[in-house]
């Protein structure tokens, strides 16, 4: 058998702590499908301290992570620890000058600095892995940088973020409030050490940036990405959602369309026979629309350290067997330079819920500023007038249209506005059918 790998890893928090275990317990059958013994010979965090419930003997431990990257008795470095600067990327970009590995599950690092890093990696003769950066456990970066690489990719969506499924999910079934389910996904391990990044769809651009480039060949883009969180996303809205026959997602859409390439990230409503609305919990669902292959659709646990860990060591064997592709797909010189489609020329179907003053004309005047504009109403719903009633008189009106613009919808909404007939900011919550 060949030589043993030597693997530094910084980072032993949720992920990093998984990654360690599956070494450990499955060191004889990973040697075997690798052709050679994996150990992790060196490990960074900061806490020296901690007791976190895996055996570090026989490891060199390292106060600096940069350090531990530089030296030259490590393969492959595993960057476990997170963030887009400071001591992740510059751990990164040392080990890459050094020629050695990168395995990361970092994808807020890769969103921001893809493309200089992946040129580093490429002046250096090595590689950066990443398959935990996206949709957990679900090996979509490996299907498609390889197993799709024969096929036109027309379109990429899905639900990326696991904590903001598994919040909307507790909040629908159990009638749970947002802060509680919060909790509970931090508890598990599922979110982001700035939760912010989680429920205001940040996380799920990152990782819809990655996808992006894989799908279309571009340079990663990631302030190319419409961004909206679940945050704004009330309980009158999944009560209506369920009413009107939706429920409701954070989605990330990545789509070439004849303006460019379209990437946004916004809560959703999906049909409630749909495929993604059947995708509850921290489960993740990436739908991959190819051409010739048609529409593939993989399913399977976004977050957790178990989940995370396994893409991890996937990598670390994918390296250990000497595979290395490049980190984009392709020579970083040769990925195009992303045209971004605006925002304002979406089109769609929406939801839109206001809160209404009730009084006579109200409706009227909503019904012509949509009118003025050329949006057609599926439908408009007033439920329980009495006992939705605030004290200021107002009522909530829920609106559902037919296909138009973003821009027509964000002109008639402001309108309204002008109009003086509202309480509150309205609720404009895409649709996709
Ligand atoms: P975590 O539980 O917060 O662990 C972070 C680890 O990094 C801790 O061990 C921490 O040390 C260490 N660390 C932080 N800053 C450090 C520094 N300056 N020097 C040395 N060590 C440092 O985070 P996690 O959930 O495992 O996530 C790690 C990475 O995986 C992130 O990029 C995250 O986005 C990504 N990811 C996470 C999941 C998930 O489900 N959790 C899924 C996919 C991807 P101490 O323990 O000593 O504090
Ligand atoms: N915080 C992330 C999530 C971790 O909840 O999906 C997995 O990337």
């Amino acid at each position: 058998m060949a030589d043993a790998l030597r693997i530094g890893i910084a980072g032993l928090g949720t992920v990093g702590a998984a990654t360690i275990r599956i070494l450990a317990n499955a060191a004889n059958e990973l040697a075997g499908r690798a052709g050679r013994p994996i150990v992790v010979t060196a490990v960074s965090a900061r806490d020296r301290a901690k007791d976190r419930g895996i055996d570090l003997s026989g490891m060199v431990w390292y106060d600096d992570p940069v350090e531990m990257a530089c030296r030259h008795d490590i393969d492959i470095v595993v960057e476990l620890m997170g963030g887009s600067e400071g001591t992740a990327r510059a751990m990164v970009e040392a080990a890459l000058d050094h020629g050695t590995a990168v395995v990361t599950a970092n994808k807020a690092l890769l969103a921001k600095h893809g493309p200089d890093l992946a040129r580093r990696a490429e002046s250096h003769g090595t590689t950066i892995a990443f398959e935990a950066a996206a949709a957990g456990g679900i090996p979509v970066i490996k299907a498609l940088r390889e197993a799709l690489v024969g096929n036109n990719i027309r379109r990429v969506s899905g639900i990326l973020n696991g904590t903001c499924n598994y919040i909307l999910s507790r909040m629908e079934a159990e009638g749970l409030d947002f802060q509680q389910c919060l909790k509970a996904a931090q508890e598990l391990g599922y979110a982001e050490a700035d939760p912010t990044f989680d429920i205001e769809g940040y996380d799920t651009a990152h990782k819809l940036a990655l996808l992006t480039a894989l799908a279309f060949g571009t340079e990663v883009d990631g302030d190319a990405v419409y961004v909206e969180g679940i945050s704004g996303v009330t309980p009158l809205d999944l009560e209506m959602a369920e009413e009107l026959g939706f429920r409701i997602k954070l989605l990330g859409v990545a789509e070439r369309t004849g303006a460019g390439i379209e990437q946004r990230v916004h809560p959703t409503m999906v049909s409630r026979s749909s495929q993604l609305a059947g995708v509850m919990g921290v489960t993740n669902a990436v739908a991959i629309d190819a051409d010739p292959v048609g529409t593939i659709t993989l399913v399977g646990p976004g977050a957790g350290g178990g989940a995370t860990a396994s893409a991890v060591v996937g990598d670390i064997v994918d390296l250990a067997r000497g595979n290395r592709v490049a980190t984009f797909g392709r020579p970083s010189n040769e990925l195009d330079k992303p045209i971004r489609a605006p925002m304002q020329r979406h089109e769609g179907g929406y939801y839109i819920r206001l809160q209404v003053m009730d009084r006579p004309g109200a409706a009227a005047i909503i019904a012509t500023r949509m009118a003025e504009r050329g949006i057609s109403l599926e439908s408009i719903l007033q439920k329980g007038r009495d006992a939705r009633r605030t004290a200021n008189g107002s009522v909530p009106v829920i609106l559902i249209t037919y296909a138009t613009t973003e821009l027509l919808i964000r002109n008639a909404v402001a309108a309204i506005a002008e109009d003086g007939v509202l309480d509150g900011p309205p609720q404009v919550i895409r649709i996709e059918r």
